[in-house]
C-alpha cells in the first residue's frame, strides 16, 4: 500500500515540471505497485498502469478497454464544468481518441490515406523547405535563442497547416489556442485560458474553415473532413470540428516537444550529436529514440468494459486506467539501458505513439518532420550547447520543455 502523497503526485501537474521527479515517481510504481489503485484528492479514482507489457496487454484489447467517455485526467471540479458547458455531455470533443468501434474505424478511415508513408513522401520537399526556413531563422538570430519558443513551436505547426490547407496568416492565432489547450495547469502556458475556452476558440476557428471547404473544396485534409460521409450521411458538425481539433492539437506540441527534447538529449550527449552529424542516415532511428526519450504524451485513459485480472489485481467493469507512456518507455524489463539515449537503439518498440487501434495516426508524418528538421539543423550548425536552465511544462497530459536557451555557431 503506497501513500496518498504518491497518489496526489501522480495527478499533480507540477510533478511533470521536473523530468527527474516524473521518472522517480513512475520508477517507484513499476518496482512496488505496477497496477496501482490511485485515489488523488479532487479526482475520481483510477488504476495507474506503469509496466510496458501491461500497457500493451490493455491497448491490444480495445473491446475490453474502451476509450469513451473518460480519455484523460481532469479534476472532478473540471469534469463538472465540462458537463455544464456541454449540456450534460462528458466530453468537449468527439474525435478518434474519444471513439470506440464501430465508429472509430469509420472515422479513422476518412483520413487514413493522408497519413500513410506513401502520401507523407509526397510532402518531403515541402517539409525540407519548412525545416530550412526554421534553421535559416535560427542562423539569422545570431548565436543564441530560446530554441523551444523561437524555433521548435513554429515548424510542426507550419507542416500541419500545410496538410490542413490553412493560410500562414492564421499561425499566431492557432499557436495561442494550442498552447492554452495543452497548458494543462501551467500558468505560463495557458495565459489565463482553460481547456474549455481553448476548445471554444478552436471551434470558432474551424467552423469557418469547414464552411469554406464545403463551398470551395480543395485538395487538403480540411476538405476531406468537411465533405465526408458517415453511414451515408454528411458528417455532423460536432464530429467534423472535433476531428480538426484532434489533428491540430495532437499534431503540434507532440512534435515540437520531441524536437526540443531531442535536441536537449543531443546537447547532453555530445558524442551522439557528433555521430549524427557524421552519419545523418541514422536520423530515422534517432527520431524514434527521441520519441521514446521525450514521451510527450504522458497518458491516455481507458475504461474496463468487464472485470479483468492484471498482475493479481481485479479491475472492475467501469474502472478507469491511466496508461503511462513515459513509464512504459523507461521500463527496465522492456528496454536495455532505458535511461540512456541511444540514437541507433534497435529494436526500439517504444510506446511513445501508443499501441493498437488508437496508435497515433500522425506517426509517419511526425517521424518525417523530426528527420527533416535534424537533417537541416545538424548540417548547418557546428556547435550547439545550453545557454541557461531548460524548463518543462507542468502538465500531466501532453508537453515537454517550455524553455530551452541555447547558444550555437553556424558552419
Ligand atoms: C512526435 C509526435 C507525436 C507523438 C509522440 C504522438 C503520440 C500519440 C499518442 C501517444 C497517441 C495515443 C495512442 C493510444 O491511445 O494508443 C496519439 C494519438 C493520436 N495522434 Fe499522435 N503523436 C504525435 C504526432 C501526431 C501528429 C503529427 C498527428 C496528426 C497530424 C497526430 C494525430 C493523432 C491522432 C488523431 C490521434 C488519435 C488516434 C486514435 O485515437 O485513433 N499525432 N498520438
Amino acid at each position: 500500500m503506497l501513500d496518498i502523497a504518491l497518489d496526489n503526485a501522480i495527478a499533480d501537474h507540477r510533478t511533470y515540471g521536473s523530468v527527474e521527479a516524473q521518472h522517480r515517481l513512475f520508477g517507484r510504481l513499476r518496482r512496488e505497485d505496477p497496477v496501482h489503485w490511485t485515489q488523488p484528492v479532487g479526482y475520481r479514482p483510477f488504476w495507474t498502469i506503469t509496466k510496458y507489457a501491461d500497457i500493451i496487454e490493455i491497448e491490444r484489447q480495445p473491446d475490453r478497454f474502451i476509450n469513451a467517455p473518460r480519455t484523460k485526467l481532469l479534476s472532478i471540479e473540471f469534469e463538472s464544468k465540462v458537463k455544464e458547458a456541454m449540456s450534460g455531455k462528458p466530453m468537449l470533443v468527439r474525435a478518434l481518441p474519444q471513439m470506440d468501434n464501430p465508429d472509430h474505424a469509420k472515422y479513422q478511415k476518412l483520413t487514413h490515406a493522408w497519413f500513410q508513408p506513401r502520401h507523407i513522401r509526397t510532402l518531403s520537399e515541402r517539409m525540407a523547405a519548412l525545416a530550412k526556413d526554421s534553421v535559416d531563422r535560427l542562423v539569422e538570430m545570431g548565436s543564441a535563442c530560446d530554441f523551444y519558443n523561437e524555433i521548435a513551436i513554429y515548424y510542426p505547426l507550419r507542416v500541419l497547416m500545410t496538410i490542413l490547407g490553412l493560410p500562414r496568416s492564421d499561425e499566431e492565432r492557432l499557436l495561442k489556442i494550442t498552447q492554452a489547450y495543452f497548458g494543462g495547469g501551467d500558468p505560463e502556458m495557458q495565459k489565463g485560458s482553460d481547456l474549455i475556452d481553448a476548445t471554444i476558440a478552436y471551434v470558432d476557428y474551424f467552423k469557418d474553415v469547414a464552411q469554406e471547404r464545403r463551398r470551395n473544396p480543395k485538395d487538403d485534409v480540411a476538405t476531406v473532413i468537411a465533405t465526408s460521409e458517415i453511414d451515408g450521411r454528411p458528417i455532423e458538425d460536432f464530429e467534423a470540428y472535433s476531428y480538426y481539433i484532434a489533428l491540430a492539437s495532437a499534431g503540434h506540441d507532440t512534435t515540437s516537444a520531441t524536437i526540443a527534447g531531442g535536441l536537449l538529449a543531443l546537447i547532453e550527449n555530445p558524442d551522439c550529436m557528433a555521430r549524427l552529424q557524421r552519419q545523418p542516415d541514422l536520423l530515422p532511428d534517432a527520431a524514434e529514440e527521441m520519441v521514446r526519450w521525450v514521451s510527450p504524451v504522458k497518458h491516455f485513459f481507458r475504461t474496463a468494459a468487464a472485470d479483468y485480472e492484471l498482475r493479481g489485481k481485479t479491475i472492475r467493469a467501469g474502472d478507469s486506467l491511466l496508461i503511462s507512456y513515459p513509464s512504459g518507455n523507461r521500463d527496465e524489463e522492456a528496454f536495455d539501458r532505458p535511461f540512456e539515449f541511444i540514437p541507433d537503439r534497435s529494436p526500439n518498440r517504444h510506446l511513445g505513439y501508443g499501441f493498437g487501434i488508437h496508435a497515433c495516426i500522425g506517426r509517419h508524418l511526425a517521424k518525417a518532420e523530426v528527420v527533416a528538421f535534424f537533417r537541416e539543423l545538424l548540417s548547418r550548425v557546428e556547435r550547439i550547447e545550453l545557454a541557461g536552465e531548460p524548463a518543462w511544462t507542468e502538465t500531466s497530459f501532453l508537453g515537454g520543455v517550455k524553455r530551452l536557451p541555447v547558444r550555437y555557431s553556424a558552419r
